[in-house]
């Protein structure tokens, strides 16, 4: 393990959407927070991995190897139960690579068009990987967040999926909802307050 702390941390993402969220979690802790933005030099790592929690750490390694800074990298996706689980860890290129948001949704709104209430379960699901500057994986944390697919999107928070997932215990799409809902019970804040806790724990036994 490292022996020094982490002044800086890098959250690995472009995503400005993730970005915004990431940070108003991570606010609390004592280290500077940087993002990909911040080293236009760094080249895309590819998601080759089977799972959310491999390619969070796969992007975590390569990153903290890319940027020579403690990296926090992030996998998610949806799963719907209709589907068998898709788009699952390919959620982001759902589509195709080039693809928006609004033609992700609406892909995704066409497969389910014949399904009704009772079977459009699906649930958000993050891994989060922190890694040392050496690149190795210090923790990997997951959230989930449960809920149903809209049959039509709806409002205009948020990113990617928000507007077609309620998620359980709401009528509102994420899409409607306020961030500050958001912030409490997503997939992302979730897994990372298990990352934050950890982050925590290393400060208070280092610090
Ligand atoms: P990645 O984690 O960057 O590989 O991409 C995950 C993809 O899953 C995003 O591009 C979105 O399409 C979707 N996704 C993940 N988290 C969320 C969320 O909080 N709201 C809506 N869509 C999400």
């Amino acid at each position: 393990m490292s022996e020094t702390l982490p002044k800086e941390l890098v959250i690995a993402t472009r995503n400005p959407g993730k970005l915004i969220e990431v940070r108003e979690i991570l606010l609390s802790l004592p280290v500077t927070l940087r993002s990909l933005l911040d080293f236009p030099e760094s080249t895309e790592v590819e998601e080759t991995g089977a799972t959310f929690a491999d390619n969070a750490s796969i992007k975590a390694r390569a990153y903290a190897l890319q940027t020579g800074a403690w990296t926090l990298s992030d996998d998610s996706g949806l799963e719907v139960d209709a589907l068998g689980g898709a788009p699952g860890v390919y959620s982001a290129r759902y589509a195709g690579e080039s693809a928006t948001d609004e033609e992700r949704v609406e892909l995704l709104l066409s497969k389910l068009a014949r399904t009704g209430d009772s079977l459009r379960r699906a649930r958000f699901i993050c891994a989060v990987s922190l890694a040392d500057p050496a690149g190795r994986i210090l923790n990997v944390s997951e959230g989930t967040c449960e809920g149903r697919i809209a049959h039509s999107p709806r409002g205009r928070q948020g990113f990617g999926y928000d507007p077609v997932f309620i998620p359980e215990g709401f009528e509102q799409t994420f899409g409607e909802l306020s961030s500050e809902v958001k912030q409490i019970i997503s997939h992302r804040a979730r897994a990372l307050s298990g990352t934050s806790a950890f982050l925590l724990k290393l400060f208070g036994s280092r610090g």
